[in-house]
């Protein structure tokens, strides 16, 4: 197979070239090792924790046997993921919510669909989507072919149905010939449209971060602040009870600070999970403000506020005895968390879609 020149860096290609499928929900990088470097430039609770968090650089994406990647069809995904004809009024793309320049996310608490309408949930960046197996806040997808046809069809969202979609796209003569290099057939079908869609989405992963590089030995990827941040995310901060493994999430569900949404309750239907949502990656967070699932906070550092002392937003505490990370510590974690951010896909925006 050809490489292709549209995914430039390393994991991208890895993407288009992996074919394992992995049963996990995100897959574990096995087998690797913190350097002793960067473990020295920490106290002894914090090596413990680290060795203990299980964080690790980015496996392979893995790929559903009944969709491989190939490049003709991650071509495809890629011009109908920008491309507004999927909605109903022809006003909105994939990329209108998760948009490459804002982290494949949403700079807006909540996204704006056709007709101008305000949903209820923060836009997740698609970054790394690839590798979760509970797509959504509260989980309730599991595949990125599952999750695609959603959108379209959401009525605060493209406010599509699924056979006009397809009917639309069927009268653009120019799609034709994508979709027989990419499925063999030039036939445009709603399963089609998503597997193309989801194959385009298995691109479309952050590269090392810095973090990754200090995990590896290069310690000076990290600031000394970044440093203070980590030391305190791993004991004091307690963080790597939720945000660990590759990711920086055990993938579990947790209760949110936010009241009013019922959140992974929804799906499960168990009084137990009301307002529990799934703890979210900390992956490029500093790309993909606002944070919380409804886009509430601004800003990463009273997100990380929010998140230690246990307040709901704008809600300060009587006393500083009453926090357990202080203003000056909160800044130190943010700092850390920023260096999460990994090296983004050089995906282009398409300069002009089929006629
Ligand atoms: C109007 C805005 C909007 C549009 C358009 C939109 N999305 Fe989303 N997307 C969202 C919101 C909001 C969520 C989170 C919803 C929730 O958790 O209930 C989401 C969630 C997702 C997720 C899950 C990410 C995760 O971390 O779990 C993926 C993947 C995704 N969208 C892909 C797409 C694709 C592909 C399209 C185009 C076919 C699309 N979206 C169109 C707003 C949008
Ligand atoms: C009990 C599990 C748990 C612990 C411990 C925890 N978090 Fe989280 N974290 C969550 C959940 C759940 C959310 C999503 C809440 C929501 O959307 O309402 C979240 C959200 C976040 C976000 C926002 C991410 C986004 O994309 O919107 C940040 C930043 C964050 N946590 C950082 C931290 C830091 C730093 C610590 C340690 C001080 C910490 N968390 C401790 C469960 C946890």
């Amino acid at each position: 197979m050809n490489t292709p020149n549209l995914i430039k860096h390393g994991t991208g290609r890895q993407a288009l070239l992996a074919a394992a499928w992995c049963a996990a929900w995100v897959v574990r990088s096995h087998g690797f090792e913190i350097s002793e470097a960067a473990l020295a430039r920490l106290s002894a609770p914090a090596r413990e924790a680290l060795a203990k968090a299980s964080v690790a650089p980015l496996g392979q994406v893995p790929v559903p046997p009944g969709n491989p990647l190939s490049q003709e069809k991650v071509e495809l995904g890629r011009l109908l993921y920008f491309d507004k004809r999927l909605s109903a009024d022809k006003t909105v793309s994939c990329a209108t919510c998760h948009d490459p320049k804002t982290g494949w996310a949403e700079a807006e608490p909540t996204s704006t669909g056709i007709r101008n309408q305000l949903g209820p949930r923060n836009a997740p960046s698609v970054l790394d989507s690839a590798y979760y197996h509970a797509l959504f806040w509260d989980g309730r997808a599991q595949t990125l072919e599952e999750q695609a046809l959603g959108p379209i069809q959401n009525p605060k969202e493209m406010g599509n149905d699924l056979p006009k979609m397809v009917a639309a796209l069927s009268q653009v003569k120019g799609y034709a010939p994508y979709f027989k290099a990419a499925f063999g057939e030039a036939q445009v079908t709603s399963e089609r449209v998503a597997q193309a869609i989801a194959a385009f989405e298995r691109t479309v992963v952050s590269g090392p971060s810095p973090f990754d590089d200090f995990l590896k030995g290069s310690v000076s990827a990290l600031s000394e602040r970044q440093i203070k941040g980590l030391e305190l995310f791993l004991t004091k901060g307690k963080c790597t009870t939720c945000h660990r493994g590759p990711f920086l999430t055990t993938g579990q569900y947790a209760a949110s600070n936010l009241p009013g949404d019922d959140g992974r309750a929804q799906v499960t239907k168990n009084a137990a999970d009301k307002a529990k949502f799934r703890i979210p990656t900390l992956r490029n967070v500093g790309l993909t403000g606002p944070y919380f699932h409804d886009g509430s906070v601004a800003s990463l550092e009273d997100a990380v506020f929010v998140r230690a002392n246990g307040f709901k937003p704008g809600a300060g505490a009587a006393s500083a005895a009453e926090l357990k990370l202080t203003q000056e510590e909160v800044r130190d974690v943010a700092a850390f968390l920023k260096s999460l951010n990994g090296k983004l896909p050089e995906i282009a925006v398409p300069a002009q879609f089929p006629e």
